[in-house]
């Protein structure tokens, strides 16, 4: 039995301690007995030689417990994610999301009703869901479901998008249309090769089954699946070690949301900040709107709409909204020093003063005559107790001025 965990860890991750050793001890015996084996050592040579016995011992030890709106504030966070970041950033996109593992269903239907009831017409979005078992997601394709899919007291979405029939309750069709089902196993070598990137990936109720080994691995492929402003779901359980592997917490309680840290700026973007700022206080800037902070006309690499959305998310106060917008835009236009200006002004209200200190300076790096980030940058410089590189910034200022020429 021991090899058998040891080959079920290494192809699905599965640490046969999660869900006890006992419970593969009765799979295999289950499946002796299904393939008229007379014993262990006979199972392991046909489990060595059949891969169809394989997958049918996965289906075996798998858990697909799932229900719908599993953990609800991860839906009214997505909804939300949708419609104040990338569909501003992205007025006609359609939004690419991934249910891993899917299980039964379940989670991507979930999904699907969240975002339709937030306005969002099924062709604007599309939901790949996979899993390892194809028990679950012939289920899944099926889309019929038992009382047990519905758990806790909210459950009017089951009045508005099933039908009953009989003992069960089936899926109307809209809410099917944007998910995709498919078999896939996370840790293949070849899995989902050349995928486009997702806006949002739901991984939720799997890492905490894996050996440390394979979570690692499932971590850094989720970060390579998501986009640089998309959102990682993943389970109450689970957040802690997301955290220690490159993703910070989104602002949503309750939802159990993260997204990628920021990659460190290529040393040629940056100057290093003094080291007098690991001592810093933080203090927030005055409230001037963003609007009136910008200065500097829009650069034409910056389109004057977005540049005007991601304003208007913050002014209302969407700070991490509007951080992401900015994020994105670099990631997909390249710098800019007046989306990186902005972004320094936003991590500034924040009260991330060192993360501000990065922006204002990898802005001069692009435009070193900003008279708005030297102004800033002098400020929050004074601020940190740094005043000495604060005074050599206001006197780049006073050489722009027209008087000095
Ligand atoms: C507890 S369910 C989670 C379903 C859903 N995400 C939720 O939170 O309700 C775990 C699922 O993980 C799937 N699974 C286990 N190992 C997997 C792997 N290596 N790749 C893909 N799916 C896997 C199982 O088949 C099972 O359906």
């Amino acid at each position: 039995v021991q090899k058998i965990e040891s080959l079920l860890g290494r192809t699905i991750g599965l640490d046969a301690a999660s869900i006890g050793r006992s419970t593969i001890e009765r799979a295999v015996h289950e499946r002796s007995r299904m393939c008229l084996l007379p014993d262990k050592d006979a199972y392991w040579e046909h489990l060595c030689a059949s891969a169809t016995e394989l997958q049918q011992l996965i289906e075996t030890v798998v858990v697909p417990e799932t229900w719908f709106f599993r953990d609800h504030g991860a839906f009214a966070a997505l909804a939300d994610t949708a419609h104040g970041i990338w569909l501003r950033s992205r007025p006609s996109a359609t939004l690419r999301m991934l249910s891993l593992p899917c299980s039964s269903g379940e989670e991507p239907y979930s999904m699907s009703m969240a975002l339709i009831d937030s306005g969002l017409p099924p062709e604007r979005f599309r939901i790949d869901a996979i899993d390892v078992s194809r028990r679950a997601l012939e289920k899944g394709r099926q889309a019929v479901y038992g009382r047990n899919s519905f758990r806790g007291a909210q459950l009017q979405f089951r009045d508005r998008y099933f039908e009953a029939a009989g003992t069960t309750y089936r899926l109307a069709e809209p809410v099917r249309a944007a998910v995709r089902f498919e078999r896939g196993n996370l840790l293949d070598t070849n899995f989902l090769p050349g995928a486009a990137l997702y806006d949002a990936i739901f991984c939720r109720n799997l890492l905490i089954y894996f050996d440390p080994c394979a979570q690692t691995k499932a971590i850094e492929l989720l970060a390579r699946l998501l986009k640089p402003a998309g959102a990682l779901f993943v389970a109450p359980a689970e957040t802690t070690l997301v955290q220690s592997h490159g993703f910070s917490p989104m602002r949503w309680p309750g939802a159990f949301a993260f997204r990628k840290d920021e990659a460190p700026p290529s040393p040629a973007h940056t100057e290093t900040p003094p080291a007098s700022q690991a001592k810093a206080h933080i203090t927030a800037l005055p409230r001037i709107p963003f609007t009136q902070q910008l200065g500097q006309p829009v650069a034409p690499s910056v389109k004057a709409e977005q540049m005007v959305d991601i304003t208007r998310l913050a002014d209302q106060g969407q700070l991490e909204a509007a951080a992401e917008a900015c994020a994105f835009h670099l990631s997909t236009n390249g710098p800019s020093a007046q989306i990186l200006y902005l972004l320094g002004l936003i991590r500034d209200a924040e009260g991330r003063p060192i993360d501000a200190i990065r922006h204002y300076r990898q802005t001069l790096y692009l435009q070193p005559a900003h008279k708005e980030a030297l102004t800033q940058l002098a400020l929050l410089l004074d601020k940190q107790g740094d005043s000495a590189a604060a005074q050599l910034l206001r006197a780049r200022l006073r050489r722009l001025e027209p008087s000095h020429a």
